[in-house]
């Protein structure tokens, strides 16, 4: 039997822009299919993405990126993380910093979150129109994440331009300029890594930085620096995107917006909403660690295969009219967050920051609207935008 081949284009500006017409097509056609310019499968359905999340065979095995010296800072990040590990090393990385990200704990901080969005609203309330990225989705999460870690105030700035840099080389079809970029940032940033965490251990405080420098278990040097970056950035892209993607979705279907200002009851509902109709995350790799078969495709040992998530949150097999998008969707079981051993370690704290900056935002000004078109980054894997004016 021939292996069905798709040549969809993650980096064509239509994808960008609007990539679930494409999907839809994909999911009817080949639901699994072989990506000649990618070299892998990608899974397109619900049922298929599902499965390659949690198929214990298909693995997250590192492979640093070649030439290996010129990557190493890029690669010392990613070989040295959970996110990029399987058990047993996958499940002590992740056990060392599970606790602070439980819902108990993170129901906790509850009031110092609001604490921040309320600043962060008193200023753009000064200003009289905002850009509802720069000005609110991307500052709260940051400083949320940061405060988590220990990164001083003043020392918060650095952390998006770093983050940014090194999440580009996630996407496909990046030339020099960006691995250069990513290569200085992941330089940069553990070498800022590695003073904080070297303060920390001479003066411990009550941070998430302090009890890994402290931590029973001794995670060596390079997992310690690993380890916060991948919060400091996990804990904040996909964040500051599912806000923007949600408030775009909003001022496209104003009657969505009146019935949760009429219905608050329904934000955390509406936040699951947002996460599953505009996926701030598109796509994870997988490689098989022996012959796995999904979808009826052979994917043989060592081969790739992706799951993509927005389209998989767009499947009609899973969601009733899944185009429209429903504050109120019930039951919702999206894959935004994942599934299986990976599944989001930061799905209460996001969950927590989009519910309350959500009902924040929108209590503080009654008559937010958009002032001119959002913009879009032109990326496939985190989908977000770059700007979305408003005014209130
Ligand atoms: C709306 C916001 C967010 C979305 C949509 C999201 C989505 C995801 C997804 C899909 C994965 C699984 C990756 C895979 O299977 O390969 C993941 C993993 C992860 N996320 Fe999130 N995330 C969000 C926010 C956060 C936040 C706030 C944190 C804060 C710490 C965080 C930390 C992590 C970590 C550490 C992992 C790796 C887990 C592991 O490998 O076991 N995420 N996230």
């Amino acid at each position: 039997m021939s292996v069905p081949v798709t040549t969809f284009d993650p980096t064509a500006s239509g994808v960008v822009a609007d990539p679930y017409p494409i999907f839809a097509e994909l999911r009817a056609r080949t639901p699994v299919a072989w990506h000649e310019p990618l070299g892998m499968f990608l899974a397109f359905t619900y049922e298929h993405a599902n499965a390659v999340l949690r198929d214990r065979r298909l693995g997250r095995i590192w492979r640093d990126r070649e030439p290996a010296q010129r990557f190493e800072p890029f690669n010392l990040l990613h070989r040295n993380q959970m996110m990029e590990n399987e058990p047993p090393t996958h499940t002590r990385l992740r056990r060392l910093v599970a606790k602070a990200f439980a819902r108990g704990h993170i129901e906790r901080l509850r009031p110092r979150v609001r604490r921040l969005a309320d600043d962060l609203l008193d200023r753009m309330a000064d200003l009289g129109r905002a850009d509802l990225i720069a000005d609110y989705a991307e500052p709260l999460p940051v400083a949320v994440i940061a405060e988590l870690l220990g990164v001083p105030e003043g020392d918060r700035h650095l952390l998006r331009p770093w983050s940014q840099a090194i999440v580009k080389m996630y996407e496909y079809g990046g030339g020099e300029e960006v691995e250069r970029a990513a290569v200085a940032a992941s330089q940069e940033f553990a070498a800022y890594l590695r003073g904080l965490a070297r303060e920390r251990r001479a003066r411990p405080r009550d941070d998430l930085v302090s009890h890994l420098a402290a931590s029973q278990e001794r995670p060596s040097e390079d997992e310690l620096v690993a380890s916060a970056i991948l919060l400091l950035n996990a804990g904040h892209e996909a964040s500051v995107n599912a806000f923007g993607n949600g408030m775009v979705a909003f001022f496209n279907h104003p009657d969505q917006l009146a019935r949760l200002r009429a219905e608050p009851g329904l934000t955390p509902a509406a936040v699951e909403e947002m996460i599953r109709y505009d996926a701030p995350l598109h796509l994870f790799e997988r490689t098989a660690t022996e012959d796995v078969e999904v979808g009826g495709q052979l994917i043989r040992a060592g081969q790739k295969i992706a799951a993509l998530l927005g389209s998989a949150n767009r499947d009609p097999a899973a969601f009733s009219h899944p185009d429209l998008f429903d504050i109120a969707r019930e039951p919702n079981p999206h894959v935004g967050f994942g599934a299986g051993v990976h599944f989001c370690l930061g799905a209460p704290l996001a969950r927590m920051e989009l519910q309350l900056a959500l009902l924040a935002l929108l209590r503080r000004f009654p008559r937010l609207e958009p002032a001119g078109e959002p913009v879009r980054r032109p990326t496939f894997v985190l989908r977000g935008y770059h700007s979305i004016p408003v005014t209130f």
